[in-house]
């Protein structure tokens, strides 16, 4: 089986390679890219011209919410969301029920995912961090390495004991694994349900100050320094939270960062208000915390970007503001987002947006993804974008169980339009090829 991507923009950041041309994928393997030798002889060909051929994107920070909480997502839902917005391979964080603190539910994660319906999506689960997410003591953090975990993290459940902290970096750092933490002080922030600041003022809800955060970052950031333990800080969403990364890196420590799509696009004064679509943990911040973001996403002192989808059931969200759940959906629009407000912007080039997407998010938790190297990936994964196709999002239309995103009805320029895993293709409504044959 030889499928062909024709005459698109092949954009691999793992090679530096910005140019329009071919690429090749022969028995679920890439097979050439730039030039294909006989593209005659292909089963099956697209036609990519204007669109980005990209390896498949990677999203680091995703809830799947199995098991035990299967109404608002599930593994198969939520790869099938991941599909349609792009990405091949998704990290899943552990704040399941019962949480991801045993190798057996590694095993269950893994098997659930290679089943046939995930679409040949690769799901890679990170482990709770600590025993049940309580904070008190490690989990065994050795038998779920071996079972397969790709990094640790009490996401959700940020650990309020330093020394606790220490413990369990010191451990990863022995175990070589990755650290992810969800940075939040609940003595400061606890009982809040967004930022503080004007906003929260007017509205009269209780406000999670940017301290909060940011008092996490720091610890965790020195922790990282003295251990040597890789830290990956997760959603950024702070001014100051950026300047304390941007100072640890410098002094050496092992540290990289996220930023969700709705921190670089939406702010506290854009909430409509008590609408809980627009409550998510860390919270909208204001104006000036976005400035600084995008341009730390510029310099690159964010490393990548990440969705945090979570989705959540409609009845759930469907309560008073400081009593709904924290979370929204991101898989299915975090390359509109991300092409509308940062390439179109010019805040990152065409080949830096895919290697935000994909090139780095693999490499820090040293994932086999992100590249189109022939032979570096399990089986071909490649993503085709449309960059300049307008659309409006419809979150009626999704796979994803969540209907709780901000952006419905919102129009974007750029959108997934073919993902190949393996064998499996996943082909957007509007590829122009499907209109075609509808016509
Ligand atoms: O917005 C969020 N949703 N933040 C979190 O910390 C948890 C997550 C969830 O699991 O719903
Ligand atoms: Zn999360």
């Amino acid at each position: 089986m030889k499928i062909v991507l024709k005459n698109g923009r092949i954009l691999d950041p793992s090679q530096d390679l910005d140019m329009v041309g071919d690429v090749s994928i022969v028995n679920d393997q890439i097979a050439e890219v730039g030039r294909v030798s006989s593209p005659e002889d292909a089963d099956e060909t697209y036609d990519c011209t204007g669109m980005w051929i990209t390896p498949g994107l990677v999203d680091l920070h995703v809830h799947l919410r199995e098991p035990g909480f299967s109404h608002k997502e599930s593994i198969i839902t939520g790869t099938q969301a991941a599909a349609a917005g792009g990405f091949t391979t998704i990290c899943c964080m552990p704040n399941t029920s019962p949480p991801l603190d045993d190798p057996a539910l590694i095993d269950f994660i893994l098997d659930r995912s290679a089943s046939p319906e995930a679409g040949g999506i690769f799901v890679a689960p990170i482990g709770a961090l600590t025993k049940g997410m309580k904070g008190e003591r490690p989990s065994d953090l050795a038998s779920l390495r071996r079972a397969g975990i790709v990094a640790a993290s009490d996401d959700a459940f940020p650990i309020q004991d330093a020394q606790v902290m220490l413990r369990c970096m010191e451990l990863c750092r022995q175990l070589d694994l990755p650290v992810a933490t969800h940075c939040e002080d609940l003595s400061l922030a606890g009982g809040g349900s967004m930022n503080e600041g004007s906003v929260s003022a007017v509205l009269g809800l209780k406000g999670m100050p940017r301290t909060a955060e940011e008092i996490q970052v720091a610890r965790n950031c020195m922790l990282s320094l003295e251990t040597l333990c890789p830290l990956h800080i997760l959603h950024v969403s702070t001014w100051g939270s950026v300047e304390i990364i941007k100072q640890a890196k410098y002094l050496g420590a092992p540290v990289t960062c996220e930023v969700c799509p709705h921190h670089f696009s939406l702010i506290d004064e854009d909430m409509i208000p008590f609408d809980t679509n627009y409550k998510m943990n860390p919270p909208l911040r204001t104006k000036v915390d976005q400035d600084l973001i995008l341009q730390a996403i510029e310099e690159g002192t964010i490393d990548c970007i990440a969705t945090d989808h979570a989705p959540h059931a409609a009845h759930e969200k469907d309560r008073t503001f400081d009593e709904a759940p924290f979370g929204i959906v991101g898989l299915e629009t975090a390359v509109g987002v991300t092409l509308t407000h940062l390439t179109h912007k010019g805040v990152l080039s065409p080949l830096e947006t895919i290697r935000r997407l994909s090139t780095r998010p693999a490499e820090i938790f040293r994932l086999d993804a992100g590249t189109l190297k022939p032979g570096r990936t399990p089986v071909a994964q490649v993503t085709v974008i449309d960059p300049a196709i307008e659309w409006t999002f419809d979150v009626n239309k999704t796979f994803s169980k969540g209907k709780n995103s901000p952006y419905h009805g919102a129009t974007f320029r750029g959108k997934p339009m073919l993902t190949f895993s393996g064998g499996e293709v996943y082909c957007d409504a509007l590829w122009p090829q499907r209109i075609a044959m509808m016509a």
